[in-house]
């Protein structure tokens, strides 16, 4: 390739200092005076821009024009320097500029900052704004520490099917996955013949979690962790629910809710020190556009040690708080985003386990504690976001996983493999999963999940 990277101007200037570059990018802005030209150019290497500057006298007023536009793709050549302006780095004294792509007046980013919800509706755009650029380097880096966190520790990276038969999380919150139309619904004369002709001649959906075959693959392997894509066709309509979001799911075998309490802190720690040394100008970025306190609060959760918390203290708790909640708080009643925060963000002011929930209201995998009420499951939840990671021993015993799903009326059949697990050397075990979507919100301050992926799927918005 013969472009330089705009990152290693910008960011490591001194290296290049006096030599000649090429360069290729878009405009984000440019400014003229009389005898001098700025260019604005960002090529998604970093978040900072390159400053090209021009001296009008060099170049022919046709070919300069069309390059001081905002939106216009450009080659650039010539020497770097040190910066004249105050605050240091490097920019580009330019000896020859050339258009590769127009960029007429209509182009939607005109403004310096346009709000989230415009940029929405133009997602092959957005991704051109500095908060997109910002998100998509620490969405990057964030994914990358995770399987270095998970690969420096021993664990081996399992692929789980996409397409999957089972109901992982037991809510009905599956997308079907079938090749039926209206017309083959229409002939079928009951539902058994319309599935019987559908092409896998059973239920399908799109996996709302990779646990259940990560569990198989623990079970052999010890240490794994799934990462990769998971599906909910919730209704809700909420800033932290999408229907496409990733997950990343370890599971360990031999390891009891404890001890995968620790792998979980461990983990968020390892992904936000990763965050603070490698995206420290996204941090400042964010800092400023969407989270005073960012970064004291970022290394604050390295510093310190996370909560752990019974629920039934909990509910306690939020009984005896001074706040009018929207949703009843009961001992039995599943804790709302309301009250999540207001146990992280008023009375801890740090990430808390919330562990021991009631049985009734977890999945019917988690381990059942002795009391009879409880399972050994918790929720990491965290200030501004509430829960990030739903975690939990697994039930290892084969007859009161058996009750647990016969009580919950789930079909057997569907689960066959996975209940062989505990008749064959089955083994304590647990693990968690982490919402991708939910710790970017919680590193950069975006409040909204549609704004930390490249395009978001939601109840009633399949953005394109
Ligand atoms: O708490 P959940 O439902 O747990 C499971 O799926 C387990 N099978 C995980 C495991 O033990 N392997 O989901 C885990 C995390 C949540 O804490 C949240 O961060 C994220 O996944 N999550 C969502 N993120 C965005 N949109 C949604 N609709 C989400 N639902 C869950
Ligand atoms: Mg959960």
């Amino acid at each position: 390739m013969k472009y330089t990277d705009i990152s290693e101007i910008v960011l490591h200037g001194e290296k290049l200092e006096g030599s000649e570059v090429t360069v290729a990018g878009w405009v984000r802005t440019a400014r003229d005076s009389k005898t001098m030209a700025f260019i604005a150019l960002n090529d998604g290497t970093c978040l900072k821009h390159l400053q090209l500057v021009i001296n009008k006298a060099e170049f022919p007023e046709e070919a300069l024009s069309p390059c001081l536009k905002n939106g216009v793709s450009l080659e650039a050549e010539g020497v770097v320097v040190p910066a004249v302006a105050a605050g240091g780095g490097h920019e580009v004294n330019v000896t020859s500029l050339s258009l590769i792509g127009d960029c007429p007046q209509d182009y939607p980013l005109q403004k310096k900052r346009h709000s989230l919800e415009f940029l929405r509706t133009i997602p092959h755009l957005r991704v051109r704004t500095n908060t997109f650029n910002a998100m998509l380097r620490v969405r990057s880096k964030v994914s990358f520490a995770l399987h270095r966190f998970f690969q420096e520790r021993g664990y081996t990276y399992i692929h789980t099917p996409i397409i999957t038969g089972s109901d992982c999380e037991g809510a009905g919150e599956i997308f079907r996955v079938t090749t039926n139309g209206y017309e083959d619904a229409k002939l079928a004369k009951d539902e058994a013949e319309y599935i019987a002709k559908d092409f896998f001649r059973r239920k399908a959906g799109l996996t709302v979690s990779g646990q259940l075959e990560g569990e198989v693959a623990a079970m052999a392997m010890g240490k794994i962790y799934t990462f990769g894509p998971t599906f909910r066709a919730e209704n809700s309509n909420t800033p932290r629910h999408a229907a496409e979001f990733w997950q990343i799911e370890p599971e360990v075998a031999f390891a009891k809710l404890p001890d995968i309490i620790k792998v979980a802190e461990s983990m968020i720690k390892f992904v936000i020190s990763a965050v603070l040394e490698e995206c420290s100008d996204e941090v400042d970025f964010f800092e400023r556009a969407f989270e005073k306190g960012l970064r004291a609060k970022l290394e604050s959760v390295v510093a310190s040690d996370f909560a752990v918390l019974d629920y039934t203290d909990a509910i306690d708790i939020l009984k005896k708080a001074d706040v009018e909640f929207a949703y009843p708080v009961e001992w039995g009643l599943d804790l709302q985003t309301e009250h999540e925060r207001y146990l992280t963000e008023q009375v801890l002011g740090k990430p808390v386990f919330v562990t021991n929930y009631p049985k009734k209201i977890k999945s019917f995998y988690m381990k059942q504690n002795d009391d009879g009420k409880t399972v050994a499951a918790t929720d990491l939840l965290v200030p501004g976001v509430g829960e990030i990671i739903g975690c939990s021993e697994r039930e290892a015993d084969y007859d009161k996983l058996l009750s647990a799903m016969t009580e919950r009326g789930m079909n057997l059949d569907d689960y066959k493999g996975y209940m062989e697990l505990r008749k064959y050397g089955t083994v304590p075990h647990s693990g968690f999963g982490l919402g991708l979507e939910r710790i970017l919100m919680y590193v950069t301050g975006i409040g909204n999940i549609r704004d930390v992926q490249l395009y978001s799927r939601t109840t009633g918005d399949l953005m394109a």
